[in-house]
């Protein structure tokens, strides 16, 4: 899968290695819990089964690579309930009472695809099945704690919940950087620094090594987000599989809104060289990274 026409083919073989690892790990995973309801069943497997770039689990994968020098069963859980936690995110944020959106990952949004009490429950399943895995698929019973931990503050109301709920009472207003800054951050950021984290943490990795591992996670997040908003109104909905211009017709506060396309474009080149400095200390290890920074700056999807 190409993030872009001018990605390094190298990357491009790299990221699909994990995605073919993450999917894999999330099929594995919806076939172990066998009492799932059928027609929730259904509408998980849909979303699940939509293609995601999968970015997250992947930064999770190769920050345990990082630490350990390969990844492991503890890391392939967590990249996989990320990814849950994320997708739970899109069906929430894609209902008419949020974003109103039709289109998602190339293909109806859940809860076009079935009803609208679906989209929610599978959005509710998606989230409390991570935990649940989290909590009987990790061997190490202080490791499993610490990544239940850090997924909780991450994706709860200190962190994704809350800048869900900044954007939604964000729209209509002027918007400041402040205000836009609180709301990437804790929309998309936490959710990329806790992958990292996590992936960290499943690797073993030093106290020093998570932190630094967390803050690359927050830079490229945030700069995520900000590609987000410039795609939103400078790509075609069949590039994005999503639906363009929504941000404007929603009176969004986005990046490009409150401080023009310029100025979003240079702050996403600032936060990728902040990002790449807080590599430095794992040497050409982290190389794969710094292509996912680059990667991500020049994104087309
Ligand atoms: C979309 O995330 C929501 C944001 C935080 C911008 P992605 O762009 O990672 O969506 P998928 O997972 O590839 O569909
Ligand atoms: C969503 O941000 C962030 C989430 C936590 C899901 P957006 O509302 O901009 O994401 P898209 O553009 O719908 O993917
Ligand atoms: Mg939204
Ligand atoms: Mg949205
Ligand atoms: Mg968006």
């Amino acid at each position: 899968m190409s993030l872009s026409r001018t990605a390094s083919s190298d990357f491009d073989t790299l990221l699909s290695q994990k995605v073919q690892i993450v999917n894999e790990t999330l099929d594995r995973l919806l076939a172990e819990q066998r009492e799932i309801h059928p027609a929730l069943r259904r509408a998980l497997v849909y979303t699940l089964a939509a293609p995601g770039k999968r970015i997250r689990p992947a930064l999770a994968l190769w920050c345990c690579e990082l630490v350990a020098g390969r990844e492991n069963a503890a890391a392939r859980t967590a990249a996989a309930v990320i990814e849950m936690v994320h997708t739970y995110s899109l069906v929430h944020d894609d209902l008419p009472a949020m974003d109103d959106d039709d289109l998602r990952r190339g293909r109806p949004t859940c809860h076009k695809a079935f009803d609208e009490a679906t989209a929610i429950l599978a959005g509710d399943a998606l989230l409390t099945l991570a935990f649940e895995i989290l909590a009987g698929r990790i061997d190490e019973p202080a490791l499993a704690v610490g990544l239940i931990r850090q997924l909780a503050r991450a994706a709860g109301p200190a962190g994704m919940i809350a800048g869900q709920m900044a954007d939604l009472k964000a729209e209509n207003t002027a918007g400041s950087i402040d205000t836009l800054e609180y709301i990437h951050t804790h929309k998309t950021a936490k959710m990329f620094r806790c992958a990292a984290v996590m992936g960290a943490l499943c690797g073993r990795g030093s106290p020093e090594q998570v932190e630094a591992l967390g803050q690359y996670g927050l830079k490229i997040g945030l700069g995520f987000q900000i590609a987000d908003d410039i795609l939103d109104v400078s790509a075609s909905s069949e590039q994005l599989g999503k639906t363009a211009g929504k941000d404007v017709a929603a009176a969004k506060c986005t990046y490009p809104a409150v401080v023009g396309i310029e100025k979003a474009r240079e702050l996403e080149q600032t936060l990728a060289r902040e990002a790449i400095a807080l590599l430095e200390p794992f040497g050409p290890r982290a190389d794969v990274l710094r292509q996912l920074t680059s990667a991500l700056l020049s994104r087309r999807r």
